[in-house]
């Protein structure tokens, strides 16, 4: 269980366009952390590197990343929040740590497998090696809890085996053994114009997505254009089964309103996608308006997102030194002049 004692450490890849779908996701779930136990939350750009990225889009990504997580509610004084390139002590556990990882254990990740495709051979060292850096990322501040999407499941285990490892290899209490935290009822959004795909940054048609920048009208449109189909909504959230685009719709109102679909269904049973949208519009309108209008905030004012990230990298570098220091010294390496 999750409590003040818990320290929590997550990270995510800055990406360009975030969407609905990031905010239900990942970003809220950190937002109701910060009150339930120490929270650090990064930027992983030195993973981002790991495939190519066009250098000025990548800065733009970290930033326009840094400020959306802020917009939606990361509360800088009460979660630690940098990207992990300003924090040195991030790549110099991970060339410790990957001494102790075993060639093995990284030849089973399926998402190194995934990633590189048909391309193995050319795939970076960078890519391969993508999942010792998360464990330092992680074990690096003592976390004892890594909440993850079940697709980072497995990188999470590693960490613990590494964790595990080495403590036993060098006969230490160095590294807490981490638990992965995986969201029971993780809201998945889809796309507005097909239930079946993910919401996504990259669908060609903007119509599918609802951005984080999208203006009033905008979301307005897009809703009331979402693929739906002729049926009300039942009574129950079960009897959406077969209707993906209809349970999607619910399933973002309940997310917005931390209701369960269920609840929602109940209140507009009998009723048409003419009575739920427009509904549905202004809960987004709402919600969003706000967070696109700090989002514009940062925007006019560069300095104020340095000055909150430079801060963010002061008290991580803080924090990891003592674990980064004993790693060192289990290993007998001098260090210092
Ligand atoms: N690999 C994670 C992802 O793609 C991002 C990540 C990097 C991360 N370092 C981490 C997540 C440490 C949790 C903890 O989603």
């Amino acid at each position: 269980m999750i409590g003040p004692n818990s320290r929590i450490v997550s990270g995510i890849q800055p990406t360009g366009n975030l969407h609905l779908g990031n905010y239900l996701g990942a970003i809220r779930r950190w937002v109701k952390m910060q009150d339930e136990a120490q929270c650090l939350i990064f930027l992983a750009d030195l993973h981002a590197v790991t495939v190519y990225n066009e250098p000025s889009e990548l800065r733009r990504n970290i930033n326009g990343m840094a400020a959306a997580l802020i917009a939606c509610g990361i509360d800088p004084d009460k979660a630690v929040l940098f990207n992990h390139a300003r924090v040195p002590a991030h790549p110099e556990l991970a060339w410790l740590l990957s001494c102790t990882a075993r060639v093995g254990w990284l030849n089973r990740m399926t998402q190194f497998k995934e990633k590189s495709g048909k391309n193995r051979e050319g795939a970076s060292v960078g890519l391969y090696a993508y999942p010792v850096l998360q464990a330092a990322d992680v074990l690096l501040y003592q976390a004892t809890h890594v909440p993850v999407g079940e697709d980072q499941k497995q990188h999470v285990e590693l960490m613990r085996d590494i964790a595990l490892k080495f403590n036993t290899d060098y006969d230490v209490d160095l590294f807490t053994i981490p638990e992965p935290h995986i969201a029971e009822s993780a809201a998945r959004i889809m796309s507005l114009r097909d239930g079946r795909a993910k919401m996504s940054k990259s669908d060609t048609s903007d119509m599918s997505r609802i951005n984080l920048s999208d203006e009033d009208d905008a979301i307005v449109q897009k809703i009331r254009k979402a693929k739906t189909d002729p049926e009300p909504l039942p009574e129950s959230a079960l009897a959406l089964a077969g209707r993906p685009e209809a349970l999607n719709l619910v399933a973002i109102y309940a997310a917005l309103t931390d209701r369960t679909p269920n609840s929602v269904t109940q209140e507009y049973a009998g009723k048409g996608f003419g009575a739920f949208k427009p509904a549905l519009a202004e809960l987004l309108v709402q919600t969003l308006g706000p967070i696109r209008e700090r989002l514009k905030q940062f925007e006019a004012d560069p300095a104020a997102l340095e000055a909150i990230l430079a801060k963010g990298a002061d008290q991580a570098a803080e924090m990891a030194a003592p674990t980064l220091e004993g790693a060192y010294r289990a290993l007998g390496l001098p260090r210092g002049r």
